[in-house]
């Protein structure tokens, strides 16, 4: 069973409370994301292996830790993902960044597949799949098999807010996918919503409703 990361540190809790407030506008929403994605990045790669090399610097040679194992990626799903990219890009500058489209057609909330582009060595890469929120959990899902379709084995996704139904849906359907949430909600509404959420992240991200 895949574990489940839920982020406490004050920050991103207050953070995260300004970006459910109705009134916060597209601009500091977005904001919002960027830095809490950028804190969130700091504890998804904690346990990421380092290798000792040795370097020189002004004084002396000395033995220093830099990252080892594999190379990273990161996978938004479009649209709402897109507001996570700059945050985890600006920690992890090498990484590369693949796209994956998915709507989550509003009368059957099942996921709608319409892009998918990856890095062409995907499968060599520690992936990490971005999505602001984790509902039925069937986009992130649908993302995920679309990735290991490609042969990537070493995958986390990380959420901004997640429902126990879609965290439910994502460890039974990808077990060995541990998911990183900043808030951990209480349950979907009759539209698939989560409440309290924060309403609908790509129209609040984008401006677009
Ligand atoms: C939202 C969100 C997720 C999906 C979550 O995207 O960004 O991708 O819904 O719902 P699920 O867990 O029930 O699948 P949406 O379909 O609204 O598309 P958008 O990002 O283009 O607005
Ligand atoms: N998608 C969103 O953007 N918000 C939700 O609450 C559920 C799905």
């Amino acid at each position: 069973m895949s574990k489940v990361h839920v982020f406490d540190h004050p920050l991103i809790q207050h953070k995260l409370s300004i970006m459910r407030k109705t009134e916060t506008g597209p601009k500091e929403f977005r904001e919002l994301l960027e830095e809490i994605s950028m804190l969130m990045v700091y504890e998804v790669t904690r346990d990421l292996p380092t290798e000792e090399v040795e370097i020189e610097t002004p004084i002396c040679r000395t033995k220093v830790k830099m990252l080892a194992g594999k190379k990273l990626g990161i996978v938004p799903i479009l649209r709402a993902g897109l507001g996570m990219v700059d945050g985890i890009s600006n920690m992890i500058p090498a990484c590369r960044i693949g796209h994956i489209g998915l709507y989550r057609d509003p009368e059957t909330l099942e996921p709608v597949e319409y892009y998918c582009k990856l890095p062409h060595d995907a499968q060599d890469r520690e992936l990490l799949v971005l999505d602001p929120m984790l509902a039925t959990g069937g986009s992130a899902s649908d993302a995920i098999t679309l990735i290991k379709k490609r042969g990537c084995t070493h995958i986390r996704l990380v959420n901004l807010i997640a429902a126990p139904e879609g965290i439910a849906r994502v460890q039974k359907d990808h077990p060995d996918v541990d998911i990183y949430v900043a808030g951990l909600d209480d349950h979907l509404n009759d539209h698939g919503y989560i409440v309290p959420g924060l309403g609908d992240a790509g129209d609040r991200l984008f401006g677009t409703k």
